[in-house]
């Protein structure tokens, strides 16, 4: 089926949703909660009732907008991504792949198509980890792979748990409610931008997704005995921010040790008490983000993280408290369900490769649910989580003509 996508409307959608934002454009920060967060729901909602779809939001705020199908007990077939954004990232990530799917569904509706399954869009809550550390929030209860007593007493950096923000929400019900089976869906395909250089550099239009790098995050919590910047002579210090220095590069040197090239490890999160000029750091909390394709890699690589961490606390004789966060297995998506994307982007006229993602998405616990693959469509240099991200109109058309043929395909 090659149904009319209309870039120009779509492009609205985008960039009108990109104005949702915590800070000015092109940046775009849309936390968990946040009044941003709400707004962007809001728009979302807007663009469902328009094309007359079924609407419901559970009780951690995923959305759902669904087209019933013809024959409406089948088990649906999914699509959406994620609207929230971490602090000044860019317009596209997430967004494409939700916003793409309503184009998808009014395109196949202008082309007269009939679903005979259920068609779902999902807008996930807190894809990103910003709020409470830790990413893919509603997708992860809709698994199973959070249990809502773990999930409601996590807490954000002010203390405040998710049980206590959730009593604050629009939207209301039991976290337990959120959990679907499965067989509940059909198939899960998720429409992203690359978020990595490949389909750029190779001159490709579409990457069609067999597998999923699995993340893990570990919290380190370094803690000195502080004290007056002057007053403390050099021998006489147990500072938290040189020992969380040296641990900065023991991550980077771990990453690049392994047996797997996909092995990478980042500290993107270094918070340093009491952060005052002239105060030896005595408390230092730093979030460590590890992933591979190859499970033993990463563990490897967490292993050389873990004993390097210890020895700097004992010889740097500052306190360590090191914790897992959580660590997941890489996902496999479906072979039928690849093949079927890359039929429905052949069909097209598109070029195309099979690739795995390096970041993670909503995918990767859609996957415990139900047939999953993604689709991506190429982004400027790579870039992602940053507000010079961009996929350019045309490539944006191209990846939501492919889903609307593959959710024509699957529905029918
Ligand atoms: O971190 C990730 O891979 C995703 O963008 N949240
Ligand atoms: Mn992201
Ligand atoms: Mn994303």
């Amino acid at each position: 089926m090659k149904p009319e996508i209309d870039p120009s409307g779509l492009m609205r959608w985008i960039i009108e949703l990109s104005e949702i934002t915590e800070v000015p454009p092109p940046a775009v920060t849309r936390v968990l909660f946040s009044k941003e967060d709400h707004a962007a729901r809001n728009y979302v909602r807007q663009i469902a009732e328009a094309l007359d779809l079924e609407w419901r939001v559970d009780a951690c705020g995923n959305q759902f907008a669904r087209w019933t199908g013809s024959n409406a007990a089948l088990p649906a077939v999914a699509t959406g991504s994620h609207i929230d954004a971490i602090p000044n990232a860019g317009a596209y990530d997430g967004v494409v792949g939700v916003l793409g799917s309503f184009e998808a569904i009014r395109a196949l509706k202008a082309a007269g198509h009939q679903p005979i399954r259920s068609i779902e869009i999902i807008t996930f809550t807190a894809e990103e980890p910003t709020r409470f550390g830790i990413g893919c929030l509603g997708s992860r209860l809709m698994s199973g792979n959070l249990s809502s007593e773990h999930a409601a007493a996590l807490k954000d950096t002010g203390g405040k748990s998710l049980a206590d923000w959730l009593t604050e929400q629009p939207w209301g019900g039991l976290l337990d409610s959120v959990r679907l089976e499965i067989g509940h869906y059909a198939a899960f395909i998720e429409l992203h931008i690359e978020q990595g250089p490949l389909l750029e550099r190779e001159g490709l239009d579409i990457g069609i997704v067999e597998k999923i790098a699995g993340p893990a995050t570990l919290i380190a919590r370094w803690t000195g005995n502080g004290g007056h910047a002057g007053a403390v002579l050099m021998p006489e210090r147990c500072d938290a921010l040189c020992a969380a220095a040296e641990m900065i590069v023991a991550v980077e040197t771990a990453a690049k040790k392994t047996r797997s090239a996909d092995t990478v490890a980042t500290v993107g999160l270094c918070e340093v008490h009491p952060g005052a000029i002239n105060s030896i750091p005595c408390d230092v909390r730093m979030g460590i983000d590890v992933r591979d394709t190859d499970i033993e890699a990463r563990t490897q690589c967490i292993e050389n993280i873990e004993s390097a961490a210890h020895e700097i606390a004992e010889r740097r004789n500052v306190e360590l408290k090191l914790e897992t966060l959580h660590a997941e297995p890489p996902a496999i998506c479906d072979d039928q369900l690849v093949l079927l994307a890359l039929e429905s982007a052949q069909e097209l006229g598109f070029t195309m490769r099979k690739m795995i993602s390096r970041a993670y998405h909503d995918t990767l616990f859609m996957a415990e649910l139900c047939p999953t693959t993604m689709l991506f469509i190429p982004c400027r240099n790579g870039w992602s989580h940053r507000p010079d991200e961009f996929s350019s109109p045309e490539q944006i058309e191209r990846g939501t003509a492919v889903l609307a043929n593959l959710l024509a395909r699957a529905s029918t």
